[in-house]
């Protein structure tokens, strides 16, 4: 009983806590106010979608999260830790360590197997062995379903296979937090929903995810949906109900109904 209410409260742990984020990019004599005053916590059992038009500033956000960039004015905490004290090396080593990316267009290197970019971001870290390394990162592919396709180069995947690879890449060093801007842009209908329920599980397992995306559909896979309007939140709804994606899977056909790319 007492696990079971200590694991309720680490349920609710804030992992990210991003108090009046202002961004303004200076272009010139220009200002671009991208991001107007953001203010919220993401728990670790949430599995966020970020909304809004094209210009409101998702992906600035993103990359202030993601400790890409930094904020004009404001304050941001990521696991307890406060990122707006922290000089670039610091930076880059609590990216490495705590935030996985996932892209709309997958990066990953052509010439290269899909077991070796899983490796990647693990070869930053000296201690680790190259046993070690190649261990970890099968047991990620694992993870994603694609064990099998460990020597195959991008170019031998399909679509969602090798965003599958570059989510098994963005776990691979245990992250806190999945960051993902548009991850299922470039995928069909079925590709997607294979995606949403890798996220899904990944977020069961207590991995934080947030995700951006133009499409209502995909947001519904999520927990909570919050809608970006002109660098300010619009909108913060908890989905009572998220879609299952693995349930729906069972019952959508394999093969391709639509072309989409
Ligand atoms: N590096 C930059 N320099 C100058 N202005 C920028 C830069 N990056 C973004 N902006 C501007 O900041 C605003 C927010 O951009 P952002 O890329 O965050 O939007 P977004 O919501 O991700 O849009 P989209 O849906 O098209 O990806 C836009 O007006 C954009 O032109
Ligand atoms: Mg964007």
């Amino acid at each position: 009983m007492e696990q079971v209410e200590e694991e309720a409260v680490n349920m609710k742990e804030t992992i990210i806590s991003v108090k009046h984020l202002v961004k303004v990019y200076k272009m010139g004599d220009l200002e671009v106010h991208a991001l107007r005053g953001i203010s919220m916590d993401v728990h670790k059992s949430d599995f966020v979608a970020i909304m809004g038009k094209s210009g409101s500033g998702k992906s600035t956000f993103m990359n202030i999260v993601g400790c890409l960039d930094i904020p004009t004015k404001g304050e941001y905490l990521l696991d307890g830790v406060d990122v707006g004290k922290m000089n670039k090396d610091q930076l880059a080593n609590l990216r490495n360590k705590k935030i996985g990316f996932v892209f709309q267009s997958f990066n990953l290197l052509s010439r290269t197997s899909a077991l070796e970019n899983v490796e990647l971001p693990l070869m930053y870290n000296s201690k680790i062995s190259s046993k070690d390394m190649k261990e970890r990162s099968i047991r990620a592919l694992e993870s994603v379903g694609l064990a099998s396709r460990a020597h195959h180069f991008p170019s031998q995947l399909s679509g969602g296979e090798q965003q599958r690879v570059a989510i098994a890449r963005a776990l691979v060093n245990d992250p806190v937090v999945i960051l993902a801007d548009e991850p299922t842009g470039n995928l069909d209908t079925r590709t997607s929903v294979e995606v949403m329920s890798i996220f899904q599980q990944l977020n069961t397992k207590g991995i934080t995810v947030i995700i951006v995306t133009h499409e209502p559909d995909i947001a519904a896979y999520t927990n909570r949906n919050i809608s970006f309007r002109d660098g300010r939140i619009q909108k913060d709804l908890i989905v009572e109900k998220p879609r299952n994606a693995a349930a729906e899977l069972l019952t959508m056909p394999v093969f391709k109904e639509e072309e989409t790319i």
